[in-house]
């Protein structure tokens, strides 16, 4: 398939999970991908199961001076970007009597403040055309003990689309999230309960009855990047089997 034939895409947090698997599929519609994250034995091992069409950087995305880095190949490699993913995530849970500053800083600097400046940094790439894609969950809306800080920095993404949205009116740039439900990734690790635990919760609180596949996930990513959704901006794509709809 050549849906995204020529594009160029930037990914956060692409060397496992839903971020690997938008890659993938991307990488699949012809795209080349810059992926990043930190641990150099997952990037590489993300690089060589995509195999082709993809420039891997070991980068924190809670870091400015690291998304410059990643800006800065970007620019010397292809020096245009179509499409933005900021994905890069992980859970913490924290009870409010127990929180602390630095539970919440670290949450928000990477899923908060980190999309703000990926973005900026890219733009300038962005010239006249191109999909962001903000990666959020169906937490966002809901009210999950334990997620103070986690759901609150993916409700920020729903003001972040919106205002950007209308930000890039003249910019041919469109914005919009995707909300997946849960899904079965390494992220689930670190969650209280055990993975069959998680399982056989979720099949009782989830419409569709189960977990999401990260391709599934990626198939609603490729939606929002593609000109698929050439007329959909601002919006909020729950990939959530029903979990935030009832
Ligand atoms: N799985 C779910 O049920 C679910 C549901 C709703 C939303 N989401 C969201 O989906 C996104 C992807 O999660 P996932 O389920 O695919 O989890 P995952 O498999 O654990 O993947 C997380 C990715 O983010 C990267 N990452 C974490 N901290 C980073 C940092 N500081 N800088 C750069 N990269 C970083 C990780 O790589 P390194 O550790 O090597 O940096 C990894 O590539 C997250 O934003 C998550 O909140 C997941």
């Amino acid at each position: 398939m050549t849906t995204l034939a020529g594009k160029t895409a930037v990914i956060s947090g692409a060397t496992t999970g839903i971020g690997l698997a938008i890659a993938q599929r991307f990488v699949n519609e012809g795209a080349h991908v810059f992926i990043f994250g930190r641990r150099q034995a997952q990037l590489d091992a993300a690089a060589a199961t995509l195999g082709r069409n993809v420039t891997a950087i070991r980068a924190d995305a809670a870091d400015l001076a690291d998304l410059d880095r990643v800006a800065a190949a970007v620019r010397e490699q292809t020096g245009r970007v179509d499409i933005v993913v900021s994905n890069a995530g992980y859970t913490e849970q924290a009870p409010i009597d127990t929180l602390t500053p630095e539970h919440f800083d670290k949450a928000f600097n990477l899923m908060a403040r980190g999309p703000v400046f990926l973005v900026q940094k890219l733009l300038p790439m962005m010239q006249g055309r191109g999909s962001i894609v903000l990666v959020s969950s169906a937490m966002h809306l809901m009210g999950i003990p334990g997620h103070t800080a986690y759901a609150a920095t993916k409700a920020a993404l729903r003001s972040y689309a919106r205002t950007w949205a209308a930000e890039f009116k003249d910019r041919g740039i469109r914005v919009n999230m995707l909300s997946p439900g849960v899904t079965d990734t390494p992220i689930l690790d670190a969650q209280s309960a055990t993975r069959e635990e998680l399982i056989e919760m979720y099949e009782g609180m989830v419409p569709l009855g189960r977990m999401a596949r990260a391709e599934e996930i990626a198939n609603a990513a490729l939606f929002l990047a593609s000109d698929e959704s050439s007329y959909v901006t601002g919006a909020d794509l729950m990939a959530d089997g029903g979990i935030g709809q009832v």
